[in-house]
């Protein structure tokens, strides 16, 4: 499975894999496709040195990538605190009785949110990327708009490709006047924050948009017939988000997740603001309910919403509330049915490409086998 851009990068597989657990995506790199590791949960810049280590250690000088995120609204010079003192005590009243309402305990004396997510905030980004430019990585990511100029010239000094997610054509299109050299182009079927559009109507659109630079199929893709699509749609690669999330080397941390993950069928996600703020693929749970529920509060904007949730999302996960338990994961969750390692998952992909490729090719009467 070779493209121009998989050659560019070296890569044996044009799949790439966005996850937010090193060993997924290492694994998938010494698997030759190419891995993302995600930045947001990140607070430490040394926590991500420790982690960046630990994938330069076991990629073998494979190549792989990091994803921030930048959004295109940005929140400067205002402090984490100065943001939580703009959250409504009415929504924080609707959080607390949220978790009542289910009997969700509370953390121990002490005990910090392991959910706090405030690498959407511009600085977090920033001081993210002074680690990451450390490192031999060779494609940065960003969700949520164009990087800063800065930023992209900075990557591109570094000799590292930046590439940024789309979930419209006049995104992606902003994205190449922007200097951006890969566009994701990310379908509505997408777990995480995605657009209206779905893949197979927004990938054409993009790949038309921003021709002659590479597009990435992205949202929805689970097999190895759906990259032939992706790719026969035009795009150089696959960007693949929600199938790592039942790999053996995923570390969710909840065994009752993983369980919720494999027996959802694709009907069971939601398009929400509930997390973040800003409208993401997520499982449909009691907590998701809540909040897209007409006689709530409503969701705050990002990046209050996120701070506002953070200590109810750890709590819910920490004590496994069955009802609530969600996490991003896209429509593809309704295919992830068996927990299998990332090797597995990309040997089944490319066996599933070539049949795929083999069927096209008896349809259109260029094989007879
Ligand atoms: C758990 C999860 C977290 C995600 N977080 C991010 C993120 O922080 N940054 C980002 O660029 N994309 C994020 N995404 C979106 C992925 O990069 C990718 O575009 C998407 O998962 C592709 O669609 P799929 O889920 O159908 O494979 C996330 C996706 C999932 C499932």
């Amino acid at each position: 499975m070779k493209t121009e851009l998989s050659r560019t990068l070296g890569i044996e597989h044009a799949i790439f894999g966005f996850t937010p657990f090193p060993a997924v995506a290492a694994a998938l790199t010494r698997a030759g496709g190419f891995g993302v590791l995600g930045a947001v949960r990140y607070t430490a810049p040394e926590d991500l040195a420790r982690d960046l280590d630990w994938m330069q250690e076991h990629t073998g000088g494979l190549p792989y990538g990091l994803d921030v995120v930048m959004p295109a609204k940005k929140v400067e010079g205002v402090s984490e605190a100065e943001v939580e003192a703009m959250i409504p005590e009415g929504h924080r009243a609707f959080v607390r009785a949220t978790l009542a309402k289910h009997g969700v305990p509370e953390l121990a004396e002490g005990e910090a949110s392991g959910w706090r997510i405030t690498g959407w905030m511009e600085q977090v980004a920033r001081n993210q990327l002074d680690v990451a430019f450390d490192y031999p990585i060779k494609l940065l990511a960003n969700a949520l708009g164009s990087p800063p100029p800065d930023v992209v010239a900075r990557a591109h000094d570094h000799g590292v490709l930046v590439a940024a997610l789309a979930g419209s054509a006049r995104h992606a299109r902003h994205h190449a006047e922007a200097g951006i050299d890969i566009v994701v182009a990310q379908g509505y079927e997408a777990g995480g924050h995605t657009g209206e559009i779905a893949s197979m109507v927004l990938t054409p659109e993009v790949v038309d948009a921003v021709s002659p630079l590479p597009v990435l199929a992205a949202g929805g893709i689970g097999s190895g017939e759906q990259i032939a699509a992706g790719l026969a749609l035009g795009a150089q690669g696959v960007w693949l988000g929600s199938i790592w999330l039942t790999t053996t080397e995923a570390d969710l941390h909840s065994r009752a997740l993983t369980a919720k993950l494999l027996a959802a069928g694709s009907g069971d996600t939601v398009r929400s603001r509930a997390l973040t703020g800003k409208p993401a693929r997520q499982l449909r749970t009691g907590w998701t309910d809540a909040w897209d529920d007409p006689a709530g509060p409503g969701t705050l904007p990002m990046p209050l919403q996120g701070l506002l949730v953070a200590e109810a999302v750890s709590r819910i996960q920490k004590y496994e509330i069955d009802p609530l338990l969600g996490t991003p994961v896209g429509q593809i969750v309704g295919r992830m049915n068996a927990e299998r390692s990332v090797q597995q998952v990309v040997d089944e992909l490319t066996r599933g490409f070539e049949k795929a490729v083999d069927r096209i090719n008896r349809i259109a009467g260029r094989s007879d086998s």
